[in-house]
């Protein structure tokens, strides 16, 4: 009942808001702005054309999509929610507990989507036993970007251990060069914590952490640890890395002015869009010490509920996202692998390729866990808490023993 109510409030007051959207145009929200991002979403948005499907499009910038869902509940509090949202787990759960979101379970059942779409994905992609959001892909955030040349130039090797890593920072610095390039942003060091304690304490630990919120994990000497070699970690960014953004960090490592970047998957569309070639170009490696773990995080569409029906073009909207030929030419430009099992890697580069095995590996050793970074180990209210202890000591103002403490705080005050 308080579904329907819902439902048919938001529905009156969208007709009230006027809105601009015709009946068969889909509004996106979503904060895919960079240029490999938008590269990937043309391929998105040519696809429903082709349908006779129009695009509105509510680009909403920011990584990790914090602002974007500002905004997304700024418009749902007006009464006039877009018609598909791009959003990520359990931002996915929270709102279809609100009952805003769209029933897509004819479109799950006629396409099998309970066959093909891993498990890991489908925990929130569904609700109370009804598909509410299409998922598009699966992005992972455990990896590094290098810049080939800059470390044949070093005599610099892969790193497969946490020291390797610190010998190879190390090198670049005694060079002259930045080590590392970094956006100080809340979203992108957390993006770094997210390797950084999976690599320190393994996958146990991590579980603990960040899915269980079990304090002894939160409080332990292994967190401490990952926070000290954060310190290490910022200790090896440039003077000018607060506030930027990600994608202007990947772009320092394409033209050579930095080494590596930690960064998720979608780091790849951009190096893709400048034209660079996997094992030519640059490098894409596990964060050392987690070559068997993927942390992931999924991209899907939710779709808000105009009336007691999924709408025409939400439907065809989802159709078009589950297609495997959509799957795969979408995800080769955005950096992420398929969001079904069945979808080929033939058209995937060697970090794609690398990306689906690693997946398919992770998944059957109980090894790919939900990303804390990316709103796929605990909702947005523990997500935004850890992200201000994180930041906060990135950036000196606690020391590690000091954000140890902050950290269970932050998680006892907001469970
Ligand atoms: C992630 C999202 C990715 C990527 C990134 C940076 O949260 O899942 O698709 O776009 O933010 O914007």
């Amino acid at each position: 009942m308080r579904k329907f109510t819902t439902m048919m409030t938001a529905a009156a007051a969208l007709l009230a808001a006027g809105t601009a959207v015709k009946a068969e145009d889909v509004e996106v929200l979503h904060w895919w702005t960079s240029g490999g991002e938008a590269a990937a979403l043309n391929v998105l948005k040519e696809d429903l054309e082709g349908q006779g499907i129009g695009w509105q499009d509510m680009p909403v910038a920011g990584g990790g999509g914090t602002q974007a869902m500002t905004v997304l509940r700024a418009r749902v509090t007006s009464g006039n929610p877009p018609t598909a949202v791009q959003m990520l787990g359990f931002d996915i759960l929270d709102w279809a507990n609100e009952g805003a979101l769209a029933d897509l379970n004819i479109q799950a059942g006629l396409e099998g989507w309970d066959d093909v779409v891993p498990e890991a994905l489908q925990a929130f992609a569904k609700h109370d036993g009804k598909w509410v959001s299409a998922p598009v892909n699966v992005h992972s955030t455990n990896w590094v970007w290098a810049n080939k040349a800059v470390l044949d130039e070093l005599g610099i090797a892969v790193p497969t251990t946490w020291d390797e890593f610190v010998a190879a920072l190390e090198k670049v610095k005694a060079a002259g060069k930045t080590p590392i390039a970094h956006g100080g942003q809340a979203w992108q060091d957390a993006t770094v914590f997210d390797a950084v304690a999976m690599s320190t304490g393994g996958p146990d630990f991590y579980k603990a952490a960040f899915i269980d919120l079990d304090e002894d994990a939160l409080g332990s000497d292994t967190m401490k640890e990952a926070f000290d070699r954060m310190a290490v970690i910022r200790s090896h960014v440039d003077d000018n890395f607060s506030g930027r953004d990600w994608n202007l960090a990947t772009a320092m490592v394409i033209n050579g002015d930095a080494a590596f970047q930690m960064m998720g998957d979608w780091a790849k569309g951009e190096f893709l869009n400048a034209g660079k070639t996997p094992d030519q170009d640059f490098l894409c490696f596990r964060f050392p010490g987690t070559q068997d773990q993927v942390t992931f995080n999924a991209d899907q569409f939710a779709m808000f509920a105009q009336g007691p029906e999924v709408g025409k073009e939400q439907a065809a909207l989802a159709t078009a996202i589950l297609s495997p030929s959509f799957q795969s030419a979408f995800n080769v430009v955005k950096g992420s692998v398929p969001a079904r099992t069945d979808v080929s890697d033939e058209a995937f580069d060697a970090c794609g390729k690398k990306g689906m095995a690693d997946l398919k590996k992770a998944a059957g050793s109980g090894n790919l866990y939900g990303s804390m970074a990316h709103g796929h180990a605990n909702p947005a209210s523990i997500k935004n808490a850890m992200y201000d202890v994180i930041t906060a000591h990135f950036n000196g103002e606690y020391d590690s023993a000091t954000a140890v403490d902050e950290l269970v705080t932050a998680v006892q005050i907001n469970k």
